[in-house]
């Protein structure tokens, strides 16, 4: 028994040691996430305030802003497809400084671009960087962090993608008062370089080191990073998952199992772009243009109000992803984000912009969408897209997810002036509340449950030719 419990608190000592230096490491690897996560936020959050200077400038029509505005997502699709093959050539940390550089100077070129087609051009070449930050840092988050803190890290990333957002409206709403639309997109050079020179002093994934032959600096950087007794079973572990690596593509054209989850990533990604959220991350100011709040400023706060809500929302996610687990606060996200986009359109029915209880009520019912949005699809479609896949499709599954959840956010991004002017705005948010319904159908029928289930048990239910819904079981 005595000897038990010294046993016991030899583990406890061990532990807290452990979770000593990983404080450092998460420190470290969470910084680098801020950094990537807070740049493809500042660029998808941008371009709201500044589309209306621009648009004005360059008389552009309606067909033009959208192609300002999703250019930069077609560019970030191109940088997904990209990423999995300069990822494993160069490595990640080398992917991630290529992106940094294509942020940069994308930021200022953008600031420059004396005609709407050269902007165009510009974004879709900052996109590339946009699309590469989102396939690179999660995946070098995953290699270097220790498997119990992994879920959480994902959960934080997004938390910094909407704090980027939420910074670039707040920059936006400032220097909207003198209409400086240039401004807004130069000024994200800054963190650009920051983040080149934050990734710059972190180490290389240890994962990639000995996929490229070089297990000896592999071995350092572990020493670094983990509690000496860890270093040889990981990389005796990260050596037996390069054996198994091979052919995601192989997989996909042999397994039955492996083409049903990659269909399973792919319907996530679109079901979390096909929300609508976009359309207010986009869109925002023309939106509270439309509910009557015709003046620029008022616009412009009310988008600061919907950044700072997703901001916070996003904290419920992280409190209870471990919780209560990801389906129910999927299904409690699908039903908000439904039933809000449904009021929305109501009151647009009965003619928001006349009465300002109307106004209210649709207001409300805005902000609700995002707080459904940010506490469960936002989060959680990343979440679970990264641990569906077995580890030698990992790479494939996610290159396929995240290029989807590109294609649908420029799909959405490029449609909705045309939806508005075709349908009008009841009819379009009615749209986006009966898919969100649709959802919740999908939700039941095929997304299973991930909660507290190791990776290895998911990949041994699907392999195993298991239902997609209880692989999680
Ligand atoms: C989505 C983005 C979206 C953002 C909003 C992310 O999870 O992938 O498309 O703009 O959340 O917070």
């Amino acid at each position: 028994m005595n000897e038990n419990i010294v046993r016991a608190d030899e583990l406890v000592a061990g532990e807290l040691k452990e979770a000593r230096k990983s404080k450092k490491l998460v420190y470290v690897v969470a910084f680098t996430a801020a950094l990537a996560g807070l740049l493809f936020g500042l660029d998808i959050g941008v371009i709201s305030g500044a589309l209306p200077f621009i648009a004005k400038q360059f008389q552009a029509t309606t067909l033009a802003q959208e192609f300002v505005v999703s250019s930069l997502l077609v560019g970030a699709v191109i940088g997904t497809l990209l990423s999995g093959l300069i990822s494993r050539r160069w490595g990640r940390k080398d992917a991630l400084l290529v992106s940094a550089v294509i942020f940069a100077l994308g930021s200022v070129l953008s600031s420059v671009a004396p005609n709407a087609d050269i902007l165009m051009a510009v974004r879709l070449f900052l996109g590339v960087a946009v699309g590469m930050a989102s396939f690179t840092a999660p995946l070098y988050l995953a290699e270097m962090a220790p498997q119990r803190i992994r879920g959480g890290l994902i959960s934080m990333y997004q938390l910094m993608i909407t704090i980027g957002i939420l910074a670039a409206y707040l920059s936006d709403t400032f220097l909207s008062y003198g209409g400086h639309w240039r401004v807004m997109l130069g000024i994200l050079v800054i963190p650009s370089v920051l983040m080149f020179v934050g990734i710059y002093l972190l180490p290389k994934s240890p994962r990639w080191l000995v996929l490229a032959g070089r297990k000896k600096s592999a071995r350092a950087v572990l020493e670094k990073l983990r509690h000496a007794d860890e270093v040889e079973a990981e990389l005796e572990a990260i050596e037996e998952t390069i054996e198994t690596k091979q052919g995601g593509f192989q997989l996909f054209l042999s397994n039955k199992q492996f083409r049903k989850v990659i269909f399973l990533g792919i319907a996530l990604q679109a079901i979390q772009q096909f929300t609508g959220m976009n359309v207010v991350m986009y869109y925002a100011p023309k939106i509270f243009n439309l509910a009557g709040f015709t003046s620029a400023v008022e616009a412009m706060w009310g988008t600061v109000l919907v950044g700072l809500i997703n901001v916070l929302a996003t904290f419920i996610a992280i409190a209870l992803v471990d919780k209560i687990g990801r389906k129910p606060i999927l299904f409690a996200g699908f039903c908000v984000m439904g039933l809000s986009m449904g009021t929305l359109g109501l009151m647009f029915h009965f003619g928001m912009q006349t009465s300002h209880t109307l106004q209210f009520i649709g207001i409300a019912a805005l902000l609700m969408f995002i707080v459904g949005f940010a506490m469960s699809a936002g989060p959680i479609i990343w979440v679970i897209c990264s641990e569906i896949y077995p580890l030698s499709g990992r790479d494939f599954g996610i290159t396929i997810s995240t290029a989807t959840n590109w294609v649908c956010n420029a799909i959405i991004g490029a449609t909705f002036l045309t939806l508005l002017q075709v349908a009008g705005p009841a009819h379009t948010f009615w749209l986006y509340g009966g898919l969100n319904v649709v959802f919740i159908i999908v939700l039941f029928i095929f997304v299973p449950e991930t909660k507290g289930v190791s990776l290895e048990k998911i990949e041994d239910n699907l392999m195993s030719g298991k239902r997609l819904v209880r692989i999680g079981r």
